[in-house]
């Protein structure tokens, strides 16, 4: 019987598009309707009608088992909703997505991983990936960004649907997810499959508001064969390289944010010292907020720059090893670089406006463990608090 087995989820938001994907359990066509959103004014909530006026209805007759299907000419910064078709008698949805917002308006981001990182010391039977997708679900972020290790094995196909899409269903049903691959992904084809990242999708850089993102593949820098160190000299004839400065060089976004898997400053277990060679890239081009994982543990740095605190121009990295339990992962003492280090399961909230980044680590309690601001002058002078 004809069912739908991951998503709908969200993929590529655009101020003016939005990608639906979904798998099912059997070869069909594709078919999305995008429903118009209309608020409800009267009574004590402010809410959505069931949508009913279809506004867009796309098909695609080929037949498939991974649905991708990319919806354009949508006004930015717009609720709508969106309904999908499996075989002739199945539907999901409807659920509410977000375009892109427009330059100058404020939005948010939710930061977790290791999902399926953590699952080999899990006694919890999942619990605190649940926990943790709630938790984020909550703060109702724009986005949500995974920091990578969200499979045990990425090779094996059950592991996408036990440790991702299926906690993470609800929140992706109506949020844009990101990730990429970090060591547990293990060079899986299903990462390729299930993400619909721009070319050659290992890496890859968007705009989102006032913000630009750029992904890249720590797994490409160190393989597992030489890990922990870097396969060679990083230069400019590294596709990677020459991808994140001609990145760096062209964007005029006010907010830069990088994320990659293995953490080049971490006061516990996994630091990945090599890829400080990144740090002068990340500094000479005014990167406000680096995130890793790979640690499963919570940390903040100082701002950094040349290897020293620097509280003027630094780069602020966080290792959200969102499933973060590993106390014991954690060195003795913290180190010179470490501002904030706590072993707790977690997510980063992270709010976008024009002048200013406010940076929140909340536990998968609902407990708010740490803050950050970073604000920005016109000429870029940054303060942090
Ligand atoms: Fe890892």
């Amino acid at each position: 019987m004809m069912k739908i087995v991951k998503g709908p989820y969200l993929q590529r938001p655009t101020m003016d598009s939005m990608t639906i994907m979904w798998e099912t359990s059997e070869r069909t066509f594709s078919k999305v309707e995008v429903l118009q959103a209309e608020r409800i004014h009267s009574g004590h909530q402010g809410n959505y009608k069931q949508p009913e006026h279809i506004i867009r209805s796309i098909t695609n007759e080929t037949s498939a088992l991974i649905h991708e299907v990319t919806i354009d000419n949508l006004e930015p910064s717009t609720i709508y909703f969106y309904k999908i078709y499996a075989g002739d008698s199945v539907e999901g949805g409807p659920f509410p997505f977000k375009t892109a917002v427009r330059s100058g308006e404020s939005f948010s981001f939710a930061v977790t991983s290791e999902t399926g990182g953590y699952s080999g010391f899990d006694s919890t039977d999942g619990q605190i990936n649940r926990n943790i997708f709630k938790q984020m679900s909550r703060y109702r972020p724009d986005l949500a960004l995974f920091i990578g290790d969200v499979v045990d094995d990425g090779q094996r196909y059950e592991d996408w649907e036990q440790y991702f899409f299926g906690p993470g269903k609800e929140l992706f049903h109506s949020t844009p997810v990101f990730s990429f691959l970090g060591n547990h992904e293990n060079q899986g084809s299903w990462y390729y499959d299930f993400f619909a990242f721009n070319p050659p999708k290992n890496y890859y850089s968007f705009d989102y508001g006032d913000a630009h993102f750029i992904c890249l593949d720590a797994t490409d820098f160190i393989p597992s064969e030489t890990y922990p160190h870097l396969n060679g000299q990083l230069h400019c004839v590294n596709p990677q390289i020459d991808f994140l400065l001609s990145d760096l060089q062209a964007t005029t976004a006010k907010w830069k944010i990088v994320y990659f898997h293995y953490p080049p400053y971490v006061s516990g277990g996994y630091q990945v010292e090599d890829l400080r060679v990144l740090s002068p890239f990340f500094e000479q081009y005014g990167v406000d907020l680096v995130f890793n994982s790979h640690t499963i543990i919570y940390e903040r740095s100082h701002p950094l720059r040349a290897g020293q605190v620097d509280f003027e121009q630094g780069v602020v990295y966080i290792v959200a090893g969102g499933a973060g339990a590993m106390e014991n992962w954690l060195l003795p003492k913290r180190e010179w670089h470490t501002s904030q280090a706590v072993a707790v399961p977690h997510f980063v909230q992270v709010v976008v406006t024009s002048d200013r980044l406010e940076v929140r680590a909340i536990d998968e309690e609902g407990r708010l463990f740490d803050t950050l601001q970073i604000r920005k002058s016109v000429e870029g002078k940054k303060s942090f608090f």
